[in-house]
């Protein structure tokens, strides 16, 4: 399982998110989580708890969405032994396990209503009794949920209880979907990248210029994991250094116009964006020669680049080879400004590590 620190963004949508993660994470009430598939539901809910007074409680998730009705009663609160067919001894439920942590209810909306009524009971006592059982247990777990179904229209329709809605959403945070988050889809794009060069050990440097294109127009219904697992299926599919619209199977997108109703300021941060990219990829970060492209100083080329959460991709001055684990991570490295301009050189873990500004950061 993924850890926050790969929580990528820099864009004003995702940086708002990861305000409202460090806010709510100091608390101990219950966060609703929503967001279309594939938007970072789950890795959020991990932010919040790891950022929260129960870190170093568990974590437990359970998809309510994935589970057999008949079996999701005794998986969330446990059973004891003859409680129905089959149950042999007694078994403690997800919600024990979290005791002392956080519970995370994954796709919320499918909870049964007979569920939805035990939930809420605990959410208002902390407690509740095993499936079949007489004693009344008492845990001390946060709850977290998530859903990506709209719960006031499961209300309309009887399906969600509305009290169990206000208990567990008195603090909300929406995902935005890719789509919305501008520039940050290139920034992941080349985060990815840089973790499958390494993972497939492939010295590809970054994407074509149609290929940059075609990331920043498609529309990603998937949202990020679809991002992340065409980077990782096109780093493993490139033949040449940059991966191309055919590697990411995106080869029938046409690349589309800028949206006319973007405002000034989010079509310039795109475009800068967009070209900073190109540069990186074409000139494998080679800043003297980024900076002569795009006709900037170098010192206006390096301020950009960490603007964009870029930085990280303009290689050190240290030629290494792929694997080399003679160099440590506490090694220093040497700025752009000071190396001369990048070197080319294979890609190595030490590329991976991002400024805590373009990840949440650890302490508020
Ligand atoms: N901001 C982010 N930075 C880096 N990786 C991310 C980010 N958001 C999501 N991911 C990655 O995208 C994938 C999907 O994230 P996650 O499982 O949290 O989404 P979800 O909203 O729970 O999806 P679903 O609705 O399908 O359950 C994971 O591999 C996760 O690590
Ligand atoms: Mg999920």
């Amino acid at each position: 399982m993924e850890t926050v620190d790969e929580m990528v963004g820099a864009s004003p949508a995702i940086s708002a998110v990861f305000d409202l993660v460090r806010k709510m994470a100091k608390t101990e009430m219950p966060v609703l989580i929503t967001g279309e598939t594939g938007t970072g539901k789950e890795l959020t809910a991990q932010a919040i708890h790891e950022r929260s007074l129960r870190k170093r409680g568990p974590f437990v998730p359970i998809n309510c969405g994935a589970i057999p009705e008949t079996l999701l009663e005794s998986e969330l609160f446990g059973h004891e032994r003859g409680a129905f067919t089959g149950a042999v001894q007694q078994k403690k439920g997800k919600l024990e396990a979290a005791d002392g942590g956080t519970l995370f209810l994954d796709e919320v909306g499918d909870l049964l209503p007979a569920l939805q009524v035990k939930l809420l009971r605990f959410l208002q006592k902390g407690t509740f009794e095993r499936v079949g059982g007489q004693e009344t247990l008492h845990v001390d777990a946060r709850v977290l949920a998530a859903t990506n179904v709209d719960l006031k229209k499961a209300i309309d329709k009887n399906l969600f209880r509305e009290d169990l809605y206000y208990r567990l959403g008195v603090l909300h945070i929406h995902l935005p979907p890719l789509r919305d988050r501008g520039e940050d889809t290139l920034l992941m794009a080349m985060v990815f990248l840089k973790q499958a060069a390494v993972t497939y050990r492939k010295p590809i440097r970054g994407y074509t210029p149609q290929a940059v294109g075609v990331l920043r127009s498609y529309s990603w219904p998937g949202n990020v994991r679809e991002l992340s697992n065409r980077v990782r299926r096109a780093v493993v599919m490139a033949d040449g250094m940059e991966i191309t619209p055919h590697d990411l199977d995106l080869a029938g997108e046409e690349p589309q116009p800028v949206d006319s109703l973007d405002s000034l300021r989010e079509a310039h941060r795109r475009i800068e964006m967009e070209l900073l990219v190109k540069a990186i990829s074409l000139h494998r970060g080679n800043m003297t020669r980024m900076a002569r492209d795009l006709k900037v100083s170098r010192s206006t080329l390096y301020r950009k680049l960490r603007a964009y959460g870029l930085e990280k991709f303009v290689p050190t001055a240290t030629p290494l080879s792929f694997g080399s684990r003679t160099k440590s991570k506490k090694s220093k490295k040497i700025s752009p400004q000071e190396s001369g301009g990048g070197i080319s050189r294979e890609l190595t873990p030490v590329d991976l590590s991002l400024e805590p500004a373009h990840r949440i950061p650890q302490s508020v």
